[in-house]
């Protein structure tokens, strides 16, 4: 498309790429999960029309596979009476309607995820079916550890912050970035498959500006680190006095990640660094675990009625005679504690959620300002505009086969200076495309075990254990 940069996308057909890798052996296992998730929804369901519209979504799901596996051309997306079918289609056009294992790895993932949607909205009971909503839920179950943990220390963090308001003293100052840093880092990491790397922090520990042991040991694993010149951008707004200092996350995945944010959220709201977070959810279920805005409501009754969430035994648990152990009286008020923070947040209208089908379309971030001009004119109303995850990162930077040591805010063309939006990306490295690295790093790392070596394969890049914290700053 002439508005994406002129740098050549990451293609299926190039067998060193993850783009290679994930249409082989991501996506046949994804639409066989959309498949097991949808067969038992149908077989539990009792009305006869109902399930045989849904075994006709069924069939289609495995044709989509079939396709997939044997390397057929892509179809027109079929008209679901969505406004984004014309831009589907046209761009397909324009590619040649190529096959599944020699396109840009981009479009084609985005393509994957639309077809799928349009199954299920061309049908007539299962339009608003999220086919991925079984296996989000599940996720956020398991992460129950870190959920409550950082429940606890989030109503520490924040208590304490209501009892030290008005303190000015520079250490105060100083601890406020320690613990912004602190938060954007649970944030990032939270987008990471590994949860492990989650901080441990204490109120007293960032009071002594020491960053816990935890967050320093996962630190060396942000290859670029641009937070401080973040933490300006709010402090400076702050200290001027202006009214309306808004911040938007622009969201990723579902479940403990929504969650994080919400956190990260909830302080830039209590520490006065915000007045206003703006969400942006997608509108079709996308990527597996993206939020739609019924995973919000859904983490919030969730935290709402956190016995019946965490002690009522899933399926799973079931079938393996299992109870989950019951939460402790803290627990539950510390759980209480975020609902009412976020309840009464959202209620204020001071957390909002913001839909737009821009989210989904298939292209690059670059188009932003052609494509989606009311967009990009809310957006530089924000302080800061926080991208979250891997397919954000690659959508700024359009997936593109840059040479590692190209500054971010080339990389992001017009969303870059002067385009009058502050863009932060928040993204664990679950893919090829990375900027921003100093000259050799890219190298270094690969050399590294499991770095790809000589295999010509950026491996160190796929597994979300590195890194990137990239700021440009539009205005
Ligand atoms: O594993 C491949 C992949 O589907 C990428 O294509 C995509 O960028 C990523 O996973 C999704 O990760 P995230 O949820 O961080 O955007
Ligand atoms: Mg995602």
């Amino acid at each position: 498309m002439e508005l994406d940069t002129k740098t050549p996308p990451y293609l299926t057909s190039d067998k060193s790429s993850f783009a290679y890798v994930s249409a082989r052996d991501r996506w046949p296992v994804i639409i066989t999960q959309a498949i097991d998730d949808l067969y038992r929804s149908v077989s539990e369901c009792d009305s006869r029309e109902k399930q045989d519209d849904g075994k006709k979504i069924i069939e289609e799901l495995a044709r989509l596979k079939y396709e997939v596996q044997h390397d057929r051309k892509l179809t027109p997306i079929k008209d679901d009476g969505g406004v984004d079918v014309a831009i589907y289609n046209s761009e397909l056009e324009q590619l040649g309607t190529p096959s599944w294992f020699n396109i840009p790895w981009l479009y084609c993932e985005c393509y994957l995820y639309r077809r799928l949607h349009t199954s299920f909205s061309l049908s007539t009971h299962w339009k608003n079916y999220d086919v991925f909503s079984r296996q989000k839920i599940k996720t956020f179950r398991s992460s129950r550890p870190a959920v409550l943990e950082l429940a606890a220390r989030y109503r520490d963090l924040v208590t304490q912050m209501g009892h030290d308001k008005g303190k000015a003293d520079i250490d105060h100052d100083e601890a406020q970035k320690i613990l912004f840093l602190e938060m954007c880092e649970i944030c990032l990491w939270g987008n990471a498959t590994d949860l492990s790397l989650l901080t441990s922090l204490t109120y007293e520990d960032i009071q002594k500006l020491q960053g816990s042991e935890a967050r320093k040991a996962s630190e060396k694993n942000i290859l670029v680190n641009d937070l401080e010149a973040v933490y300006d951008v709010l402090r400076k707004a702050k200290h001027a006095g202006k009214k309306e200092r808004r911040v938007d996350i622009v969201l990723d995945n579902a479940g403990f990640e929504l969650y994080v944010d919400l956190i990260l959220a909830g302080y830039l709201l209590s520490s006065g660094l915000a007045t206003v977070v703006v969400l942006h959810p997608k509108s079709i279920p996308w990527f597996v675990s993206d939020v739609l805005p019924a995973d919000f409501a859904a983490l919030l009754s969730a935290l709402a009625d956190p016995k019946r969430f965490y002690e009522t035994p899933s399926d799973d648990d079931k079938l393996q005679d299992k109870t989950p152990s019951p939460l402790s009286d803290k627990d539950v008020v510390d759980m209480s504690f975020l609902f009412q923070e976020w309840a009464h947040m959202h209620a204020e209208g001071q957390l909002i959620m913001r839909s737009n089908r821009f989210w989904t379309h298939p292209g690059s971030y670059w188009r932003l300002p052609s494509v989606e001009p009311d967009l990009y004119e809310d957006l530089k109303t924000s302080e800061v505009v926080i991208f979250k995850g891997d397919l954000n990162y690659r959508k700024l930077t359009g997936d593109a086969a840059w040479d590692p040591s190209t500054p971010f805010t080339e990389a992001i063309g017009p969303l870059g200076p002067n385009s009058g939006v502050n863009v932060l990306a928040l993204r664990t490295c679950k893919a090829d495309v990375v900027v921003g690295l100093k000259l050799g790093q890219d190298e270094e790392i690969r050399a590294t075990e499991g770095g790809g070596g000589d295999s010509g394969a950026r491996k160190w890049a796929w597994s979300g254990k590195w890194a990137v914290v990239s700021f440009s700053q539009g205005k």
